[in-house]
């Protein structure tokens, strides 16, 4: 039997394979606007993945790194890419490729215990409670998302409405609802049924454009499921939803949540992060008062995937939701096991990656005021952007601009006397094939969303690394592979 671990006999020869990839990865992102931001995958390429027979027996390092650079590099979606634009992507940065290779070489397990990775995760955490006025009362985890964010937030909530939830589930219990706005993240609904609460219990209020809540129409509502013996527990309000980047009216909504005795529960998952800019921190205002705050830190601060965080102004109850001392996880008060509480005692999770380096990392190499400058760069980019096509005949804004996001579409001109649902879908049809278009020739990888009814090309103006010129050169393609569609469908 070999004796050996898992270590080379000849830690030289690694460590040059090691320098040549960490040197190839930065030359990728140095040169990313030499490639596309998105390719297919090769059906060769994606056929030998498939095929690759269960590896029983080892292989030199250097030809598994060759086998990567081959079948698995160049095929990223590749959201590090200045024309990328798709959903709600963070770049990345080359700090966080730092961070991310020196986690991997610690490999700590952040559940618990007594050791530095804890404590850079609650300073982190403190960090984000300062940003958003939170007391020093409050507590926090970081999260795979916001999607788990949502989930451990809507959990403490419900544990909150239904003190013996832990133990005896939710039978007998009134049927708990919660109230968002139709332009919630579809991770909220699946909070709810994942919650046991199913996700019909997660009211969604109709929003108008401007996204303008219309509180008394809630207010009704929350009293008609009181009246049916239903027992109303959380508001949730999103700061940038993922479609069009509308931002509900937080004041409003605490005030509602306040008098009606409800959670305040705020999906902020990038809109959050405009706390960071002072020129836009006004339209999320209101977000101090939450009882809790979910948000992402691998979309606006661009730290390596993956990584979100919440944020419960109740520490104590958020531990009271989660924690569980089995006895081979006993704390002690000196020793390995000391440090109480552990992050295990505030969410689903035993064992947990060392995510708080790359949030610790990214924020104190650029420092937050840089973050600050660059969303609103950005948004002012974005807003720009909308007003060009707003004025452009061929091209139509689907949404007001609130934040980073551009909905819009190429729009046909339109043969006199064609009933509306026709035009309608004949213009989806050409946005569909003209996104697709776009995408497979590696000129921009928009995405799209329905907006009203209508298919839009949907641009999330959020990596560092686009530049005024790339949206020029983005919104030329548009027009051109628009008309050149127009023309073939003719
Ligand atoms: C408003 C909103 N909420 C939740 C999420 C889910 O976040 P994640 O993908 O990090 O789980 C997103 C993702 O884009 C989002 O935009």
């Amino acid at each position: 039997m070999n004796e050996d671990g898992l270590d080379p006999r000849d830690w030289a020869e690694l460590r040059a394979l090691a320098h040549r990839a960490l040197d190839e990865t930065f030359d990728a992102v140095a040169g990313i606007r030499e490639r596309p931001p998105w390719r297919p995958i090769p059906p060769a390429i994606r056929a030998a993945i498939a095929a690759d027979p269960l590896p029983r027996a080892p292989a030199d390092p250097s030809e598994v790194y060759g086998t990567f650079l081959e079948r698995i590099a160049p095929y990223a979606v590749d959201n590090r890419h200045p024309r990328f634009f798709g959903w709600v992507h963070g770049a990345g940065t080359p700090a966080g490729i730092i961070a991310a290779l020196l986690a991997a070489g610690m490999n700590a397990n952040v559940g618990g215990r007594d050791h530095a990775a804890v404590e850079v995760e609650r300073r982190v955490i403190r960090w984000w409670c300062e940003i958003f006025g939170f007391p020093e009362t409050a507590s926090g985890i970081l999260t795979t998302g916001t999607s788990m964010a949502n989930l451990i937030a809507i959990l403490v909530a419900r544990r909150k409405a239904a003190e013996r939830v832990r133990s005896d589930g939710l039978a007998g219990e009134p049927a708990l609802m919660g109230y968002t706005s139709m332009d919630a993240h579809a991770s909220l609904a699946g909070a709810f049924d994942v919650a046991g609460l199913g996700k019909a219990a997660l009211r969604m209020w109709p929003t108008h454009p401007n996204s303008e809540l219309n509180s008394h129409a809630l207010r009704t509502l929350i009293a008609h499921d009181r009246a049916a013996g239903k027992q109303p527990f959380i508001i949730i309000a999103t700061a940038g939803s993922a479609s069009t980047g509308s931002i509900d009216n937080l004041n409003e909504l605490a005030d509602l949540a306040r008098e009606e005795g409800l959670w305040f529960h705020v999906d902020g998952a990038f809109g959050a992060l405009v706390q960071l800019a002072p020129s836009l921190r006004d339209r999320i205002a209101g977000i101090e008062r939450a009882d809790s705050i979910a948000f992402d830190l691998h979309k606006w601060l661009h730290v390596p995937y993956d990584c979100g965080a919440v944020l419960i102004r109740d520490g104590a109850l958020h531990e009271a939701t989660f924690a569980d001392h089995a006895p081979y996880l006993q704390r002690n008060t000196r020793g390995t096991a000391a440090g109480e509480p552990w992050f295990t005692d505030f969410g689903p999770e035993l064992s947990r990656g060392f995510r708080a380096l790359g949030v610790w990392f990214t924020m104190k190499t650029y420092g937050l005021d840089r973050f600050g400058e660059l969303i609103a760069r950005q948004c002012a980019m974005a807003q720009s952007l909308g007003e060009r096509i707003a004025a452009t005949p061929s091209l139509e804004l689907l949404a007001p601009v609130t934040l980073n996001i551009v909905c819009f579409r190429y729009v046909p001109p339109r043969p006199s006397g064609e009933p509306d649902e026709v035009s309608e879908r004949v213009t989806d049809e050409l946005n569909a094939r003209l996104l697709i278009e776009l995408q497979e020739r590696g000129l921009a990888v928009p995405s799209s969303t329905r907006v009203d009814g209508k298919l839009a090309l949907r641009m999330n103006v959020m990596n560092h690394r686009t530049t005024q010129a790339d949206l020029d050169e983005v919104l030329a393609a548009v027009l051109s592979v628009g008309k050149e569609l127009e023309l073939s469908s003719a």
